[in-house]
């Protein structure tokens, strides 16, 4: 089988492990076959989501659309009692706050976890805007969860929580910002949430990306966190496919290059320089996120250099790992996660996301419905969706 046959190969059996990992709710399993991953976790999922759409998988979508609504509506008093607090300056202890993963059927998992996190609620707005655009379908379905999620994030953006890797608590994380400011700002734009609610986005949006924008000009590139000076790859993300800061912005040019000197290593791609889990390896998802980021930005050789990497990394099956080991930052810690865990997760169904998204960006396989518009203003209320020729 030729290179390109192979690539193609790849594309159609991540969607077919994302169509085995998704549950009969729409829930996404991180990774069906790693103890602590059997669960459904907004980020992950609303990338998930995202290539699923890409690919023109417009049911799966809208299934894990509808598990996170259902998440919501099912907790729109305690939402709203948070941010009545918020409001009267209450303060609120980490564990009240929702957590970022669920069990398939949408409870809390009963297990002790990181679980404040505040990017996942950001981010599947995100994705059900983006989705929304591509095939002019309607948000009527999600309309009620999306609006406590754009409530919830509007009230708490700008407070400290666990970033992506699920640490460090104290810190506003400049991913999570970004992967909040664009929930806002798809939120601000639908016509079917109350004239406040959009108001309150929009604003919430603004002021998000001029506080990065702000912080950023201390050191001429985004940190990991707002005061801090360390990089992360989450950063990419900001950029692409976020959009807080536009690709081509100075301040994302240098982040882009400081992460390439910090954290790139032959095209695999480090979380951050001090990462210890299973001893630091190189990511998939964020090899395949620089190959995004990569394409949007016109460095299309290079794109396919990373859509390369992530495939030479599959298990003979076809399966991609979380991480891979062959360039590791701290590899006499990776013995005693092997010890407490297990393998590696395996398949990730966020990395298996992250390569079909990059597989569609290049044209190696196609959507299997074609898009509509990516530019649609308002919504074509069930539009149908033209089969691809
Ligand atoms: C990662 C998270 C991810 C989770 C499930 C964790 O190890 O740090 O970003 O959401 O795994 O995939």
């Amino acid at each position: 089988m030729d290179q390109r046959a192979q690539l193609e190969r790849l594309a159609r059996r991540s969607i077919d492990v994302i169509v085995r990992g998704q549950a009969p709710s729409g829930a996404y399993l991180a990774s069906p076959n790693f103890p602590v991953y059997r669960y459904s976790w907004f980020r992950d999922g609303a990338f998930i989501a995202d290539a699923m759409s890409h690919a023109g998988e417009i049911a799966s979508a809208e299934a894990f659309f509808a598990w996170c609504a259902g998440v919501l509506e099912a907790r729109g008093e305690r939402i709203e009692a948070l941010i009545e607090r918020r409001r009267g300056g209450a303060a609120i202890e980490t564990n009240e706050f929702l957590h970022a993963r669920y069990t398939i059927d949408g409870r809390e998992t009963g297990e002790e976890w990181t679980d404040f996190q505040l990017d996942g609620y950001g981010a599947w707005l995100w994705a059900l805007d983006k989705h929304r655009r591509r095939y002019g379908r309607s948000i009527e379905p999600f309309v009620a969860g999306a609006a406590l999620s754009a409530a919830y994030v509007a009230a708490f953006g700008d407070h400290p929580s666990y970033d992506w890797w699920e640490e460090n608590p104290d810190h506003r994380h400049t991913s999570t910002l970004a992967a909040i400011h664009a929930g806002l700002r798809a939120a601000a734009g639908w016509p079917e949430l109350s004239a406040d609610l959009r108001s309150t986005a929009s604003h919430g949006a603004v002021e998000l990306a001029e506080l990065v924008r702000a912080d950023a000009s201390r050191l001429g590139r985004l940190p990991k966190w707002l005061a801090g000076d360390a990089v992360d790859a989450s950063l990419i993300a900001v950029a692409t496919p976020f959009a807080m800061l536009p690709a081509h912005d100075p301040l994302m040019v240098a982040t882009i290059e400081a992460i390439e000197e910090q954290l790139v290593h032959d095209g695999g791609v480090h979380r951050y320089a001090s990462d210890t889990y299973y001893g630091g390896g190189e990511w998939l998802l964020l090899a395949a996120l620089l190959g995004w980021h990569y394409a949007a930005v016109g460095r299309t050789e290079e794109a396919w250099a990373q859509l390369e990497w992530v495939a030479a990394h599959a298990t003979p099956d076809g399966e991609l790992p979380e991480q891979v080991d062959d360039h590791l930052l701290a590899p006499r810690r990776q013995a005693g996660w092997l010890e407490r865990w297990g393998p590696v997760a395996t398949p990730l169904l966020w990395s298996h996301a992250m390569y079909l998204t990059l597989a569609v960006e290049l044209g190696v396989v196609g959507p299997r419905v074609e898009p509509v518009t990516e530019t649609l203003a308002t919504p074509v209320i069930g539009a149908p969706v033209r089969p691809a020729p």
